[in-house]
């Protein structure tokens, strides 16, 4: 990848913190405030359909309980993903991968899928969901679908599977070795905290070659100064102060 087909902002979970995480009432609110990237976490469930949920366990975001890898899809779907953010959301699901790149065939919303395996299911994840991304976006307008995860594994089993889509690795805090990792890899981007990052870092990472996206700001000062520094894509959960043109140059 020589140019970063992906605008300079991408909404952090679909909705950010204005909806619902990681549900299609949240790619709605991105798209609704204008935005045409989103970011979102898929897994897989008990039975191996790849759907969408930040944490190991359900209990945070919905009104069940227990281990999403132990759940049954038709478990999974069940369940309220909407009331814990706001009254106006019940009834909201966690989709699946499917119904997200649907939504956003629909929306026309560019998407970073990140593969969030849970514990122990680091490769088989990679695997199915760059499989099943590879096969749903197989034909969507461009910028097509861009992988990234903190699990080194399963983005080795994305490249494996499907080395065709492109990938980011994607850290909390960039460690020692990313470019041995990066390299690796085959990534064409690296994703990271902005929290510990700096203006020689950053101009480090572009000089290997590499597309960097920052996730989670929400200050629009900060973000300018990142992309100042030459960040290609902010994530943000403020989809609403920091606007899909406010770092438009
Ligand atoms: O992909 C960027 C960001 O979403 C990573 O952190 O915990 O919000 O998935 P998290
Ligand atoms: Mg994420």
């Amino acid at each position: 990848m020589k140019t970063w087909p992906y605008p300079r902002v991408a909404a952090h979970r679909g909705g950010g913190t204005l909806a619902p995480e990681n549900t299609l009432a949240g790619l709605r609110t991105g798209a609704r405030f204008g935005h045409t990237m989103v970011e979102f976490d898929a897994k897989l469930s008990a039975d191996n359909v790849a759907f969408l949920l930040h944490d190991d366990t359900v209990d945070r975001t919905s009104n069940g309980h227990g281990a999403a890898a132990r759940l049954r899809y038709e478990e999974l779907a069940r369940l309220d993903a909407g009331s814990w953010r706001d009254a106006q959301f019940a009834g909201e699901r966690m989709p699946t991968l499917a119904q997200v790149a649907a939504c956003c065939g629909e929306l026309k919303l560019a998407a970073n899928v990140e593969i969030k395996p849970c514990e122990g299911r680091d490769g088989e994840t990679g695997r199915l969901v760059a499989q099943e991304t590879a096969r749903l976006w197989a034909n969507a307008p461009l910028p097509g679908p861009l992988l990234s995860s903190f699990s080194y594994a399963a983005l080795e089993a994305a490249r494996e599977s499907t080395p065709q889509l492109p990938r980011g690795m994607l850290y909390e805090r960039v460690p020692e070795d990313w470019q041995a990792q990066t390299a690796a890899l085959g990534c064409v981007s690296l994703h990271a905290s902005h929290r510990h990052l700096d203006a020689a870092l950053v101009a480090r990472i572009k000089a290997a070659g590499l597309f960097i996206l920052v996730y989670t700001v929400n200050d629009l000062a900060r973000a300018r100064e990142l992309v100042r520094w030459g960040v290609d894509t902010i994530c943000t959960d403020r989809i609403d102060l920091i606007g899909p043109h406010a770092l438009d140059s």
